[in-house]
């Protein structure tokens, strides 16, 4: 078959690059070598992780807080089977309707591993080894990435584990172990934490989710210790040992001491490597840097008709990121004009309460030596918080000194991954905080923190506080 474009990898940068170059008039295919489309996100990622992280706030709601709310019932119980049971009907729903969207688009789904012949051929062979070719004019690279494991200890995908067996323990840990405090240990960490496990978090740096603002990291390793994690931060793990059901981790800290734990599983969540294997790119003389596929400021290879997006190229490992990128690179085929404003890519982690950040973070403000303004908003003081009794949490704006324009937004709290699209419109449109501060916020909304928070940034003038 001849393509206008061949897409490699059916996640959230290949299905929607797919999607767009349909709209846009193109033949498009989309070669995937899984059964499911949707990639690392609906099957393995995103989709599941929210599914078991809403299924355990939903238990701990109900153990925790029900009878303050007035309403009795019998201790709930974990039904571990029916959680996975749900989560995995979630995904199917998921990757069910992207089957369906390419159908409506389409766009041929081409079932298995594709690999470069030469720059407009690519190799497609199935599970049982059938061999298919297609020629196409332009290729979109989107092959995503994989768990990285450590240097010392593979994972052995029983008790030494990856998110994607974290998603389908049959059974709630008695101990989980969590090697990284980053955004998978602290989401997944939290759900088995909900559940009833023990959860002990080692971390390599001083801090939780240490890309993100500092404020954020402190106060969410607040949040997380009232739920009964354990944190072990500054420790550098030496040793991972599975002896049949149990595992043993040896860290160490700063100053040389060593601690050692035993559970039953080691969630290993130390990042993710772009995944580029089997895809031939040797065939096209395009060499990996640092696992990556360098491509330029259009997202193109070093070779003419070759683009890669997503997790495979550089920036954040984030869906909503290829998303933008595969839109991005369909329009350009199309001869459009198009942008990626890479610093308004949000962030999110999905732990209760949300935490949700955009633009720069204060750490990066004082590096640059820009002048600043920290607007702070305690959920506390929110009626719409105590409301709910989610008072956990605060918005922070940092504004410029001198003209007011909105430099970063960061708010850990109830609905803060929500409330972060109104951060990331503001600073779009090159908004104040005295331009938020003046606009009205419904009563009572958590969003009315943002507000408050912008008034802080303007003058020091919150209403609530
Ligand atoms: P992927 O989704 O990884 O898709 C790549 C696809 O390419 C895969 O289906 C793979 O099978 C296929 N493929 C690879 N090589 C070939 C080949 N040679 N031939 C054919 N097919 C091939 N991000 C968020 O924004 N929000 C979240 O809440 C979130 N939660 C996450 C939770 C977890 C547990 C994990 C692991 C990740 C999460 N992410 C989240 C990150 C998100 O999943 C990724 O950033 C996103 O999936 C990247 O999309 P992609 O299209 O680049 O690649
Ligand atoms: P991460 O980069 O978020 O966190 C990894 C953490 O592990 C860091 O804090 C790092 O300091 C620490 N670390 C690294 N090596 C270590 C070691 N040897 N010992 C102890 N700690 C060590 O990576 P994570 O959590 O694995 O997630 C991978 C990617 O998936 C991220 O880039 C993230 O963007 C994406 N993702 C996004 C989600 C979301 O948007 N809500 C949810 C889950 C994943």
């Amino acid at each position: 078959m001849q393509y206008n474009v061949a897409v490699i990898g059916s996640g959230p940068g290949g299905y929607v690059a797919a999607i767009r170059c349909a709209q846009l008039g193109f033949k498009t295919a989309i070669i995937e070598k899984y059964d499911t489309l949707g990639g690392t996100c609906l099957n393995v990622g995103c989709i599941p992780s929210k599914a078991l992280l809403d299924s355990s706030e939903h238990f701990i709601t109900a153990k925790n807080h029900f009878a303050e709310h007035g309403i009795d019932i019998p201790a709930p119980k974990v039904n571990i089977t029916q959680m996975i049971k749900r989560k995995s009907d979630v995904v199917k729903a998921n990757v069910d309707g992207i089957a369906f969207l390419m159908k409506k688009n389409k766009i041929d789904v081409l079932t298995g591993v594709g690999s470069f012949v030469d720059k407009n051929t690519i190799k497609v062979t199935a599970a049982d080894g059938k061999e298919s070719v297609i020629t196409t004019e332009r290729v979109i690279i989107a092959t995503g990435s994989k768990p990285t494991p450590l240097p010392f200890a593979s994972f052995d995908k029983k008790r030494i584990i990856s998110s994607t067996e974290a998603l389908e323990l049959k059974e709630v840990p008695k101990h989980m172990i969590v090697i990284g405090g980053g955004v998978i240990g602290m989401e997944l960490g939290s759900v088995y934490a909900r559940l009833g496990s023990k959860v002990t978090v080692v971390e390599f740096l001083d801090s939780l989710i240490p890309t993100m603002d500092g404020s954020l990291g402190k106060e969410l390793l607040k949040v997380t210790k009232k739920l009964g994690m354990e944190f072990f931060l500054g420790h550098k793990v030496t040793s991972v040992q599975n002896s049949g059901n149990e595992v043993t981790v040896k860290a160490e800290s700063k100053d040389g001491k060593v601690v050692e734990l035993k559970g039953d599983y080691c969630l290993v969540s130390i990042g993710r490597k772009p995944y580029t294997d089997g895809l031939g790119l040797d065939k096209i003389g395009i060499e990996t840097v640092k696992g990556q596929i360098p491509v330029d400021e259009h997202l193109k290879t070093k070779v003419d008709n070759i683009y890669a997006i997503g997790d495979v190229v550089k920036g954040a490992m984030l869906a909503h990121k290829a998303e933008e990128e595969g839109t991005f690179v369909a329009e350009q085929f199309a001869g459009q004009k198009p942008h990626v404003h890479y610093l308004l890519i949000p962030g999110v982690v999905y732990t209760w309460p949300e935490v949700a950040s955009v633009g720069y973070t204060e750490e990066q403000l004082k590096t640059d030596g820009k002048a600043y303004k920290v607007g702070n908003f305690p959920y506390k003081a929110l009626g719409r918080a105590r409301a709910s009794m989610d008072t956990d949490g605060f918005v922070k704006i940092l504004a410029d000194k001198q003209t007011d324009e909105i430099l970063g937004v960061h708010i850990i709290g109830a609905r803060a991954a929500d409330m972060i699209a109104a951060g990331v419109t503001a600073m779009e449109f090159r908004a104040s905080a005295e331009d938020v501060s003046r606009m009205s916020h419904a009563h009572p909304t958590y969003m009315e923190a943002v507000k408050e928070a912008c008034l802080a940034a303007t003058a020091n003038r919150p209403i609530h506080l």
